[in-house]
């Protein structure tokens, strides 16, 4: 296993480019598998999460090729509808195959994901909303059977929560599914309104995109579609606060920067100047005559669902304020154990405490914060830990970097582009 080796306190100079959405990839890939036929999908990153999706659509039996960022899917001869527990295991995104086998076989045997490091993460209320449609369910053996006796009908989905795939994996059962379904309480993340712009492409009727209430019509049938992936708003999120962990000035292009509307204003309020434009960021921190980064200020943040402060950035927000001047309370609601990146960040000097759902961190200095041995735990606690290491002094090691390699592409590369000494090693 690998580990990435970086040399704080060298600030970032430079253009990077962000890759394809992961979160938007991995439902449009899977949604190549209702209609028959090849799909062109452009801006795919090349990711473990994104090979791991590739591989499940191929035990399906679908055929795929990459040619640099553009990948043709030929969802022609399926021939299961069943997803095995190793690979869903690896990653719980393969549920959003449930819903696509649904609509086009009539049945799915999808193995129940299991928890992961930051929460239990049940899929009861994607069961729940493919039931509002005629859907039977039964878990058994640690798998999800999911059979449609009589024709998929239309129905009212209500989410407790906005549940991010739960919306997507609904969207994708009702779209020829007979009559109307609504969905209420719907997830509006941005890679949702990917989803909806590519189902429409493939011929689905769907109203209320980028608003909570979704409005499908069912129809007969649908056809292959070429779309494109939006860029990724979490990885252009995490650039922005390596600049302002490490101090410098750098562009970020290919990306939207109206997707990233709490971050920017929290960024702003610590002290950082950001100018967004159509399609870029430029983005600094001011850096001291000495070569040192100036100090942040603290401030508070609240994860909640889009547009709201994204749980994906909570992490590396906590990476920015270990050095910040004076104390930051950050209140994750979304998931129950996202705090695995605190103790980490405590070896390398910083001062948290946990309190419930909030953690209070209290800004230490420059020369309090030193680089160490950490441990990655998952994939945005690593990139926390990355954005720690490039503002502290001295070496820190990651250990576990498959973790970043789910949703980061290129990480070490595009970051060493922009001034950083990090290297990735064997361990
Ligand atoms: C998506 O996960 C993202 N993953 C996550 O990104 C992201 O953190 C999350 O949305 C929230 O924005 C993908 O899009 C592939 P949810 P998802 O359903 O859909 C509870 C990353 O780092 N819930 O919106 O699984 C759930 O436990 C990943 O890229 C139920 O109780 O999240 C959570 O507390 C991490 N029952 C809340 O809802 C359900 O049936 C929101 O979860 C479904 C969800």
């Amino acid at each position: 296993m690998d580990k990435i080796r970086l040399q704080g306190m060298r600030p970032l100079y430079g253009t990077v480019a962000v890759s394809g959405a992961k979160n938007a990839a991995l439902p449009l890939i899977a949604a190549t598998l209702l209609a028959p036929g090849t799909h062109i999908l452009h801006n795919v990153p090349d990711l473990r999460d994104t090979r791991t999706m590739f591989k499940l659509l191929e035990t399906l039996g679908a055929v795929w090729q990459r040619s640099g960022t553009t990948v043709q899917v030929d969802t022609t001869g399926l021939m299961s509808s069943e997803a095995p527990y190793d690979l869903v295991k690896t990653m719980r995104a393969s549920v959003l195959v449930l819903g696509p086998l649904i609509s086009r076989t009539g049945r799915a045997r999808v193995s129940l994901p299991g928890g992961c490091a930051i929460g239990a993460r049940p899929i009861d209320m994607h069961l729940r909303g493919f039931e509002q449609l005629g859907v039977q369910t039964v878990l058994e053996k640690g798998y999800v059977e999911a059979r449609v006796e009589s024709p998929l009908t239309g129905g009212s989905v209500y989410f407790d929560v906005p549940s991010v795939t739960g919306t997507e994996n609904v969207l994708m059962a009702s779209v020829q599914a007979k009559g109307e379904t609504v969905i209420k309480n719907a997830a509006k993340e941005p890679e949702i309104g990917n989803l909806i712009d590519m189902l429409n492409g493939m011929g689905a009727h769907i109203s209320g995109k980028d608003t909570d209430r979704l409005v499908v019509t069912g129809v007969e049938s649908l056809h292959a579609v070429e779309a494109t992936i939006i860029p990724d708003r979490i990885e252009a999120g995490t650039y922005l606060m390596a600049v302002g962990a490490a101090g410098g000035e750098i562009t970020i292009t290919n990306c939207c920067p109206e997707h990233l509307p709490a971050l920017v204003e929290k960024l702003r309020l610590v002290g950082m100047d950001i100018e967004a434009r159509e399609d870029s960021f430029i983005a600094s921190c001011p850096v001291a005559a000495d070569g040192s980064r100036c100090r942040l200020k603290a401030v508070n943040i609240t994860t909640m669902p889009y547009p709201g402060f994204p749980t994906d950035l909570q992490a590396q927000f906590m990476a920015l304020m270990i050095q910040a001047e004076g104390v930051s309370i950050i209140h994750e609601t979304i998931f129950e154990n996202r705090f695995m990146h605190v103790a980490e960040l405590q070896r390398l000097g910083a001062q948290i405490t946990i309190d419930g759902s909030s953690a209070v961190v209290k800004g230490i200095s420059r020369e309090q914060l030193c680089g160490a041995a950490v441990m990655a735990t998952d994939l945005r606690a690593s990139a926390s830990l990355v954005i720690a290491g490039l503002s502290a002094s001295g070496v820190t090691e990651i250990s576990r970097v498959y973790h970043l390699e789910r949703g980061y592409e290129n990480l070490v590369p595009k970051l060493r582009a922009i001034g950083a000494e990090i290297e990735q090693v064997a361990a």
